[in-house]
């Protein structure tokens, strides 16, 4: 298992904030986690990178990569991890990019941080890897704000593809764009699996999980309340919590009926 997460538990002070007793996320595989504002998801994502004890929490539990134990590692250990084999992506993708350096400037450096001989090379490396992203090169020469969100969140993915990370924790990467880009950003992630990297897509957006996702844990106050295939969990939800996320999503629940459709095509 590329990555798995046992009994975890991060609380801050006496609050418990996450309780998650197990989730998988292999290669090759898109595993979302779907639940409201403040139910954890962040935290979770935030503990693997090995930064919630940084931001006060108490973590507790098991978290492998690759059966690499994460949870109590050492700091040099970590820098490995974060810089390299578990990249993460946000909302914001300008929060990743320095405002006054070129997008092509900040990139190659991080290449060349985790090892790539020359400036050169790491150019080259860039350039193969935004157009895998479907981005003219050009976009390299750009300042971020020259660039929409949907391209910076394209070259922030491409950041990841360089570095050959293993795994991407995609923290609402949609969240912040219209919903034309959001499927293409979508699209980008199902390449990304195809490429063998174990993506958690973390959202509170049920209809996102349905587009992309395999499997999906459904997190509720810091716990799982559901976790199964997705097209499972959407069409048999278990749980009232689960139902009510889909109640939230038009576009899931007023999927119109073969027989409706046939009506409208009178
Ligand atoms: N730095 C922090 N200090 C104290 N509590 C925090 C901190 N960050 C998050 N929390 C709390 O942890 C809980 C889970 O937050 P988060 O993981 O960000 O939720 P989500 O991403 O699902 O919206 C929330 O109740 C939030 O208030
Ligand atoms: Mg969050």
């Amino acid at each position: 298992m590329k990555l798995a997460i046992r009994d975890l538990e991060i609380d801050f002070g006496r609050r418990h904030v996450v309780a998650v007793d197990a989730l998988d996320c292999d290669a090759g595989e898109i595993v979302g986690v779907v639940g409201e504002s403040g139910s954890g998801k962040s935290m979770t994502a935030t503990a693997v990178l090995g930064l919630a004890t940084r931001l006060g929490a108490t973590v507790r539990g098991s978290i492998e990569l690759d059966g690499l134990q994460l949870l109590g590692a050492t700091e040099a250990t970590m820098r490995e991890v974060r810089g390299r084999r578990v990249a993460m992506i946000f909302q914001s993708p300008s929060g990743a990019f320095n405002p006054v350096m070129r997008v092509g400037e900040v990139f190659a450096r991080t290449l060349r941080l985790h090892g790539e001989r020359s400036k050169a090379s790491a150019w080259a490396r860039a350039e193969a890897a935004v157009e895998e992203v479907l981005l003219p090169a050009a976009v390299l020469g750009r300042y971020p704000h020259q660039l929409s969100g949907g391209q910076l969140q394209r070259v922030a993915i491409a950041v990841a593809l360089a570095l050959r990370a293993e795994v991407l924790l995609a923290d609402e990467p949609t969240s912040a764009l219209d919903v034309t880009v959001q499927a293409e950003i979508l699209g980008l992630l199902a390449r990304l699996r195809e490429r063998g990297l174990a993506v958690l897509l973390i959202t509170h957006d049920l209809a996102v999980v349905a587009e992309v996702a395999d499997r999906v844990a459904v997190m509720q106050a810091g716990s799982f309340v559901e976790v199964g295939q997705t097209t499972e969990v959407l069409t048999h939800p278990a749980h009232e919590y689960t139902r009510s996320l889909l109640d939230a999503v038009p576009k899931l629940s007023a999927v119109p009926s073969a027989e409706d459709s046939g009506a409208r095509s009178l």
